[in-house]
């Protein structure tokens, strides 16, 4: 028995100082030390030795057990620090790995776009938060009490008081509310409603709201900032009309149209065969809205306006589906 002990130990160094790698070294740890390894079957063999024998061979054993775990931790230590730096060395001979730089999202560039044209026309740029009042988004906005844009049905309401904004006309109160004529602003932002996803509609989507109130401000003014900006985004061969429509917080209000993308004004699906797009809503700011923010309605005149960008960027770009902005999906956002 000894014996066997003092030759499982000589084999077993020769062995172990033979490894070269993790595999050869699991090799030896199930040769040796597993569960039915030979230090285990020499140990079950302790039971056929004499009692007297017994206490000085059960030493030799946990001595060659012991002698045997340490020296497979060390070298395992080693295999594994040489394994580690094998993997860490540089081939320098591969080919290197192309960086692909991102861009900014189609909707940041055409904002951004939209941003440096009215900068340029004596628009400085504010921002409010999608969390709104009731009063901001509505009431100071001169919607009636019985508006059906109140509706829930259209309205993120968080709580009676409280909505997610439908528009981001309620930043001109805001503006005009801590400041004083005159005014030059675009405000740019995320809106919310309550709407069924679709390709046309999404219940999140951007505008630009832009208003100048100043001393003797005439729909002249308002038409000749806005030809200028449309002129600017879409080209200057462009033509145009206005349209007379309908908003609470202006007076009069219209809507601004552009020859379709797609036929060229001929009449197509896109334009609903009528040749034109519409590209914005604007109007007079209605005295009842300068009132709300305690400016003299006598003195003081202006116009606004409010525009969606995404529908913005479909029309400049002939997207037909809105969903696309958010679906992130590289195939589309790599064509800008
Ligand atoms: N807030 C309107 C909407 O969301 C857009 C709009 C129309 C804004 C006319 C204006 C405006 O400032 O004058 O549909």
């Amino acid at each position: 028995m000894i014996e066997s002990i003092k030759e499982t130990e000589k084999t077993f160094l020769s062995e172990i100082s033979e490894v070269k790698d993790q595999k050869e070294l699991e090799e030896v740890r199930i040769k040796y030390l597993s569960r039915k390894g030979i230090v285990a079957l020499l140990f079950e063999k302790l039971k056929d030795v004499s009692r007297e024998e017994k206490p000085v061979i059960g030493k030799e054993l946990n001595l060659l057990k012991n002698l045997l775990e340490a020296k497979f931790l060390e070298v395992k230590e080693k295999v594994d620090e040489d394994t580690g730096k094998q993997k860490k060395k540089i081939d320098l001979t591969l080919p290197g790995r192309e960086i692909k730089i991102g861009s900014k999202h189609i909707l940041t560039q055409t904002l951004d776009e939209i941003k440096s044209i009215f900068k340029g026309l004596g628009f400085s740029v504010h921002e409010g938060p999608e969390l709104e009042s009731d009063y901001n988004n509505f009431e100071a906005l001169n919607f009636q009490a019985d508006h059906p844009a109140r509706d829930m049905q259209d309205t993120f309401f968080v709580t009676k008081d409280f909505l997610l904004r439908t528009h981001t006309s309620p930043v001109q109160i805001r503006v005009m509310t801590n400041s004083q004529p005159p005014i030059r602003v675009i405000m740019p932002g995320k809106v919310f409603r309550n709407e069924a996803v679709s390709a046309r509609s999404h219940c999140q989507f951007h505008q630009v709201e832009g208003l100048c109130i100043d001393t003797d401000i005439s729909f002249a003014e308002l038409k000749g900032t806005l030809v200028a900006f449309a002129k600017q985004f879409y080209g200057k061969d462009l033509k145009y009309r206005f349209r007379a429509s309908f908003f609470p917080f202006t007076e009069p209000s219209a809507e601004m149209d552009i020859t379709c993308f797609l036929c060229k004004g001929s009449g197509c699906r896109v334009c609903k065969n009528t040749g034109w797009l519409e590209i914005l809503g604007c109007g007079m700011v209605d005295p009842n809205v300068l009132k709300a923010v305690g400016y003299d309605s006598e003195k003081y005149t202006g116009y606004a306006f409010g525009m969606g960008i995404e529908r913005t960027g479909m029309l400049k770009y002939g997207l037909t589906d809105i969903r696309t902005y958010f679906d992130n999906d590289l195939r589309f956002l790599k064509q800008f």
